[in-house]
């Protein structure tokens, strides 16, 4: 099995509405809404941008972002697993915005032609197999000086290692790989870095303005 399709699999074992909130209650024990808040606050958007949610999932950055964009703004979604994808429709056609597009398509092969205003990926850089491509793509798609969002989870350390029994078994559910350097990955490829640390170390978010060119 490609690493695409064991992602595919894993996402139509626990895409459904119900699953899936019972996997980010696990995942972020109480502190989703502030992390994807933050995650949004590190964009610095405006009212009227477009932005950009690799690997939006069900959408759950959807109302963050629409709050950061307004009505007048653009958000584009990108996801691979057509079951993550049907419920970010149907939370869209639920709020009934009509300024959210969605494409299905893996994040490191996707084109944009469009300049964004920012872009975020929030736990998935950890999921999507040719992450580094991904992200290069991502940062290719924002504008110069705007800035580029990454949330992720990440292997504890000091006293919460007590928790790497329960990391390591969640990470196998969402198909993740909490090994990978995503923080050096983003501060080799962007510039003007700012990060921040949650959870007591479980997750970091991190952003930074890509040069031009990437
Ligand atoms: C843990 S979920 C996170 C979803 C969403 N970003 C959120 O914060 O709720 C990981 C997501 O990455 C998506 N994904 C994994 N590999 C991908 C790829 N190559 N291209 C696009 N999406 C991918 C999965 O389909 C899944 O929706």
């Amino acid at each position: 099995m490609s690493d695409l399709n064991r992602v595919e699999t894993a996402y139509r074992r626990i895409g459904s509405r119900w699953a899936w909130n019972v996997v980010s209650f696990a995942g972020f024990q109480g502190w989703e809404s502030s992390l994807r808040r933050r995650t949004v606050e590190h964009l610095e958007l405006r009212h009227g941008d477009r932005v950009l949610d690799i690997a939006c999932g069900r959408g759950s950055n959807f109302p963050h972002l629409q709050r950061a964009v307004g009505a007048q703004g653009h958000i584009v979604g990108v996801d691979y697993s057509a079951t993550m994808l049907a419920g970010a429709k149907e939370l869209i056609r639920r709020e009934r915005w009509t300024n959210v597009e969605i494409v299905r398509g893996d994040a490191a092969e996707t084109h944009f032609n469009a300049a964004f205003d920012g872009a975020l990926c929030t736990v998935a850089m950890t999921v999507i197999p040719r992450w580094q491509d991904a992200m290069r793509r991502m940062i290719g798609a924002v504008q110069p000086g705007r800035r580029i969002a990454i949330m992720d989870g990440r292997l504890p350390t000091g006293l919460a290692r007590a928790g790497l029994p329960f990391a390591r078994f969640f990470s196998r559910i969402v198909a993740a790989d909490l090994d990978r350097d995503v923080e050096s990955e983003c501060k080799k490829m962007l510039n003007n870095i700012r990060e921040e640390v949650r959870m007591f170390g479980t997750y970091f978010i991190i952003s930074g303005e890509g040069p031009s060119g990437v």
